[in-house]
Order: C-alpha cells, then sequence, then structure tokens
C-alpha cells in the first residue's frame, strides 16, 4: 500500500486487510488524521549525524545512568554490609552506625535523580520533538478501537526509532546498567531484613533460640538488675526490694561484664533484655495456676515474665494490681499473671514467656537459666 493510498483513507476507514498491509508512516499519517492532529512540524532531532554535539549529548546521557547505576550499587552494598547494628553514643563504630540511615537514602535518591535525569535528557536531546495540532473531541466511552490500537502504536514506535535508541548501544548498556542497579536495590528493600540464618551459632547469646539471660558457661550466675539510667551503676535486686503487688522491669547481669562499659551498657539495647519482675500479693498468689512443666519457675510470691508481648513485640508495660492483669498498649492484649500470663483479651495468642528464676546463696535475684521458649512473636521454627 503506498503512501498516496493512504492518504485515500481519509475519508474512510481502512479495511482490516489494508490496515494490516499498512506501513510504520502509513498508520502514523493515519492515525493523526483520524484523530484530527495535524503535524505542523516534525523534525529529525539530529539531521546531521554523527556530530560532535551529538556524541556529547550521548556522552552526558551515559554518565547519568552510569551515575544512577554506581549509586544503585553503592545502595544495595550499604543495605547489605554497612554496620546497622545501633550503637550507643560514646561506642566505637557510633559514627558509621549513624551514617547508617543518610548512606541509604543517598544513594537511593541518587540512582533515581540519574535515572531520572538520564531519561528527561534523553527525550530532549533525541526524542523528536513534533509541532501537532489536534482538534479536541470526546470519546464515547467504548474503549480504543483496533485501528486507534495500531495507528498510536506505529506513533510510538516512530519516535522511538526517530529517537535513534537502536543504534546508541552507550546509552543503552548505562540505562540497562542503571535500571538493573535500581532494580536490585528495590529488591533488596524488603528481603535486606531478612538475611540472617536463624541456625547460625544456634546456642550462643546472640542466636534468635537464646537471649541475654542464657548463662555463657555452666554454673554462670545471671542476677537481675535494676536499670537506674546509667549502666555503669549496679543495682542487683533482692527479694525485699519488690512490695507486694509490685512489678519492677529487670535486666540481666553477670559479674564479667564489671567495669564494661560496652556490655554493660548493650545488655539494656538488646530487646530481648527486659524482663517484668512482679511480686504478687500473699492472697494473689495461693490462687496461681501454674504452667505445665514450668511449676518451679516462680521463687515464692515472684514470677518473671519477658516484657516483650507475643503478638507483635511491643512493651507490655501496665500493670494492674487490682486483677493481675498485664495490659499491652499496643492492641490491647491481655494476660493474666495468676495464670502464667495467658492471654484472656486481645489478638496475642500466646503466653508471655515466663523466666525461671530463684534467689542465690547472696540473697539476690537470680535466673535459673534462659528462657524455654522464644520470647516475643516468634519465628518460623519455634515450638509451643
Ligand atoms: S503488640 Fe501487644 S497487643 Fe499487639
Amino acid at each position: 500500500m503506498s503512501s498516496e493510498d493512504s492518504e485515500d483513507t481519509a475519508g474512510r476507514l481502512p479495511s482490516e486487510a489494508e490496515l494490516a498491509e499498512m506501513n510504520r508512516d502509513q498508520l502514523l499519517k493515519l492515525g493523526g488524521q483520524l484523530d484530527g492532529v495535524e503535524l505542523v512540524d516534525y523534525p529529525e532531532p539530529w539531521p546531521v549525524k554523527g556530530t560532535r554535539a551529538e556524541k556529547r549529548a550521548e556522552r552526558l546521557i551515559a554518565l547519568w545512568f552510569t551515575i544512577a547505576g554506581l549509586a544503585g550499587l553503592a545502595f544495595v552494598v550499604g543495605l547489605i554490609w554497612w554496620p546497622w547494628q545501633y550503637k550507643a553514643p560514646g561506642q566505637s563504630g557510633t559514627f558509621l552506625y549513624s551514617l547508617y540511615t543518610p548512606v541509604l537514602g543517598v544513594t537511593l535518591g541518587l540512582t533515581i535523580l540519574g535515572l531520572g535525569v538520564g531519561i528527561l535528557l534523553y527525550t530532549k536531546k533525541f526524542v523528536p520533538q513534533e509541532l501537532a495540532i489536534q482538534e479536541r473531541h470526546d470519546g464515547e466511552g467504548k474503549g480504543s478501537p483496533e485501528i486507534d490500537k495500531k495507528t498510536i502504536v506505529a506513533h510510538l514506535e516512530d519516535a522511538g526509532s526517530r529517537s535513534t535508541i537502536a543504534r546508541r548501544s552507550l546509552v543503552k548498556r548505562s540505562m540497562g546498567f542503571a535500571g538493573g542497579a535500581l532494580g536490585l536495590g528495590l529488591i533488596g528493600l524488603p528481603v535486606a531484613s531478612f538475611i540472617k540464618d536463624p541456625w547460625k551459632d544456634s546456642n550462643g547469646p546472640d542466636s534468635l533460640w537464646h537471649t541475654a539471660w542464657q548463662p555463657q558457661y555452666p554454673g554462670e550466675v545471671v542476677y537481675m538488675r535494676r536499670n537506674t539510667g546509667r549502666p555503669e551503676d549496679i543495682v542487683l535486686l533482692r527479694p525485699e526490694d519488690l512490695d507486694a503487688g509490685g512489678l519492677e522491669t529487670v535486666f540481666p547481669f553477670r559479674e564479667s561484664e564489671r567495669g564494661n562499659p560496652e556490655a554493660l551498657s548493650a545488655v539494656f539495647l538488646r530487646s530481648d533484655s527486659p524482663v517484668m519482675l512482679i511480686r504478687l500479693r500473699p492472697e494473689d498468689a495461693l490462687r496461681v495456676v501454674k504452667r505445665k512443666g514450668q511449676e518451679d519457675f516462680n521463687f515464692g510470691e515472684y514470677y518473671a515474665y519477658t516484657k516483650v508481648c507475643s503478638h507483635v513485640g511491643c512493651p507490655v508495660s501496665l500493670y494492674e494490681q487490682r486483677t493481675n492483669r498485664l495490659l499491652c498498649p499496643c492492641h490491647q492484649s491481655q494476660f493474666d499473671v495468676l495464670q502464667y500470663a495467658k492471654p484472656i483479651f486481645g489478638p496475642a495468642t500466646r503466653a508471655l514467656a515466663q523466666l525461671p528464676i530463684t534467689v542465690n546463696d547472696e540473697g539476690y535475684l537470680v535466673a535459673r537459666g534462659d528462657f524455654i521458649e522464644p520470647v516475643g512473636p516468634a519465628f518460623w521454627e519455634r515450638k509451643q
């Protein structure tokens, strides 16, 4: 079908057979006619091929895509390997830790910026900037007929072809590099925080199986300590330090940490450290129902439960003495202290983990071992 033929179709719609035979130029022209669009000016962006200005424009675009690609790779590397664990002010590594979020923000921002600037420049420099006039008309809400689809595809293909993207391998390669790096970052973003092997060092205190209450060698005494706000002030608890009906949040302390400011403050930073030490009123203690297999986890009227809610891990911190209930403020789960802190209201479905405790020869409250079940919202291999 010649271009003259396509002009014949101005007054009537081409048949399907005619449409199938039309080339891109004809479809482009037809699309304009159908939409009442008149192309006033449709210049080639670079009428003279291979000029220095054209090459410069191409290199500039490739530079932006390369910046985006490198920034995207830096984002992925930072996301996975940058030291992200919290460091208190004064600890070694605080400065690097404080840069974690800015590094991620800057690299991801630069990736998107580089990609955006590259695409904008490409559109500006290489995609034809036609001048067209179109009559305005309303659609009839029936969706696009086949003829419109074909002509618009032809129009888009023509713009792509005239932009000469097919022969600009430098731009294509750098754009692919930038897009790939950004894609890698976006895939890595939700996955990176799960890159942890739960079975690695499964007996160590940092594993998912254990908490800071685990003795690090047989016979090590893990005391209960008060949080005075100053890690170096070590105040150990004796039973008489708590009134009947009282609750205190306590943290583990071991003699090997004395005089070691980093270890002393690290214990307060661990999410599995805080434990609620509760002293029941004598009349309430008589009504306690103990959990099977944990009958000796308390010491007289003293019970110790993790502070980490079994729903999604908020700190359970409200204790109503009159009803012996613990309340989690996040989603209002309530736990009955007289029934091994089992949930009696709200979305939590598991009891708060109970820490086995006793009083040692010196009269201090100590843990008799680690929790025997996962603390807080447990991971996939937990055993109930
Ligand atoms: S985290 Fe405690 S109720 Fe949801």
